[in-house]
């Protein structure tokens, strides 16, 4: 990582790269978004692009692209089977990863699909450090469970624990013994957990739960995702850890897993995805669901083109200039927020910066959907588009009664290498005068409820009029400012 410090002694994430290709933005007035969001239902999913300033929405599949990721893309060999271009992706994940089997997919929820098609039977457990939507649902779709074994610390909003990914070791342990072995189908562990606040977990844990997965003859998966953002923290966080290159640690982890997926729409900067392992067993059982899903064997539903881009985009993960971008700039995002008394996860983590809800609305009951209305009100005050990562992203249970998210978040996602410091301080300043205005903020409730993955289609309401007394205050305070 390049270290740059300034003369002023002021902390300023320096971009290690330049722009090259720019997309213009809308910024549209106060008006027009109160009427996006009644047409969105209040769900940030549901708004156009042309009303969004600066989407915030996710990191996947809109990280910037670098020039020779474009590049690699021209000279693509396209074709059903046999491409070569697939056996170039094919390579670069042995060499990163040391798996000698791989199989592409179309994105990261497909990987998820086969693998729990393949190994989750009715009544299996899933211990894992902590669970992602897609992830979960597939899971329980197969007739599984999930049990989260992530550590105390992990759930604690504000904190100085360097690995709130960690998973709890003694709680796994004690979790096998009370279930049996034989009805745990796999233990899977998330790398830069995402509904936690993209916290990392350290290469020293992976370890440990290798070793009981031995202990009790279980798979090790990996959700390799959030890989680059984890990297950095492991390189940079864990003291056994400084002295080797970023392509040392990923061996290392790779080394502890028995199957590792992940979403290229995030780990390569491009859109596919992927599942590689060294077992030729594991590789056949799900090798047939492959081209049932995906496609064939060479290319998985992925274009030609993305898998190009994969490649270089794996390859430049192993830079750390690239994959310490991120992190610098959440962590300027969290502390400017904290700074200003904002209620932000702490430590600053990968993929974004996260706004406790609960404690910015401590007046919206979790009933209320504290993290969708803190989105609806921060998009309405400053264009930008966050993500619910709360109980809107939880669905009920088989009663039908609601399942509460342990946090109430709102996800500011920085995709890699695509905001400026400006645009990073207009967020800032948006959110901190919404924080100061917070007690105009009212709840949200359903008015159209998917039974599955309900924060994609749902639609909620307000509660009162909330949103225009917010807007009444916006022009009193910035008059026809945008
Ligand atoms: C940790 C994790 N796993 C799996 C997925 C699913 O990947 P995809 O969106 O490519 O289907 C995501 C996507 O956000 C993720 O963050």
């Amino acid at each position: 990582m390049s270290k740059v410090s300034f003369f002023s002694g002021e902390a300023v994430p320096l971009e290690m790269h330049k722009v090259r290709i720019v997309q213009k933005l809308n910024l549209v007035p106060i008006d027009r978004r109160l009427a996006a969001l009644n047409e969105a239902g209040n769900n940030t999913f549901l708004l156009k692009n042309c009303d969004i300033f600066l989407d915030m929405l996710t990191d996947s599949g809109v990280n910037a692209m670098s020039d020779r990721q474009l590049a690699a893309m021209m000279e693509s060999d396209d074709s059903y089977a046999g491409s070569a271009t697939f056996t170039k992706l094919e390579n670069k994940i042995s060499e990163l990863f040391g798996k000698a089997y791989f199989l592409p997919v179309h994105q990261g929820r497909a990987a998820e699909n086969i693998i729990s098609k393949v190994f989750v039977k009715p009544g299996s457990i899933v211990p894992m450090n902590y669970h992602f939507t897609t992830t979960k649902a597939h899971i329980v779709l197969n007739g599984g469970s999930v049990e989260e074994i992530i550590i105390d610390e992990g759930l604690a909003v504000t904190s100085d624990c360097q690995f709130k990914g960690d998973m709890d070791t003694a709680k796994l342990e004690a979790t096998i013994q009370r279930n049996g072995a034989d009805k745990i189908a796999f233990v899977r562990i998330e790398t830069g957990t995402n509904l936690i606040g993209g916290q990392p977990h350290s290469l020293d844990n992976l370890r440990q739960v290798r070793k009981l997965c031995d202990k009790y003859g279980l798979m090790l998966v990996f959700d390799a995702s959030l890989l680059a953002d984890n990297l950095h923290f492991i390189k940079t966080r864990e003291a056994a850890c400084k002295d080797m290159s970023i392509r040392e640690i990923t061996l290392q982890i790779a080394q502890q897993c028995d199957i590792i997926y992940f979403s290229a729409r995030k780990l390569g900067c491009a859109r596919g995805g992927g599942i590689c392992t060294n077992s030729k067993e594991t590789f056949l059982k799900m090798r047939e669901l492959v081209t049932l899903y995906e496609g064939f064997l060479t290319y998985g539903g992925m274009s030609i083109r993305e898998i190009e881009a994969i490649t270089v985009g794996l390859e430049e993960t192993m830079d750390e200039d690239m994959v310490s971008q991120g992190p610098q700039f959440i962590e300027y995002m969290v502390n400017e927020l904290d700074r200003q008394g904002v209620p932000v996860i702490t430590p600053a983590g990968g993929l974004g910066c996260h706004l406790d809800a609960m404690r910015f609305l401590p007046h919206v009951p979790q009933s209320q959907y504290p993290a969708g209305a803190l989105a609806s009100a921060v998009y309405l005050v400053s264009s930008v588009r966050g993500m619910e990562r709360g109980s809107v992203s939880e669905q009920r249970d088989d009663n039908g009664n609601e399942v509460y998210s342990n946090m109430e978040l709102l996800r500011m996602a920085l995709p890699r290498r695509v905001f400026t410091l400006s645009q990073i301080k207009y967020a800032v300043d948006r959110i901190v005068w919404l924080y100061r205005n917070r007690d105009l903020v009212g709840g949200l409730r359903f008015v159209e409820e998917p039974k599955m993955l309900r924060f994609f289609f749902g639609k909620l309401a307000t509660t009162s009029d909330w949103q225009s007394k917010l807007v009444a205050r916006f022009k009193a305070d910035l008059g026809s400012d945008l």
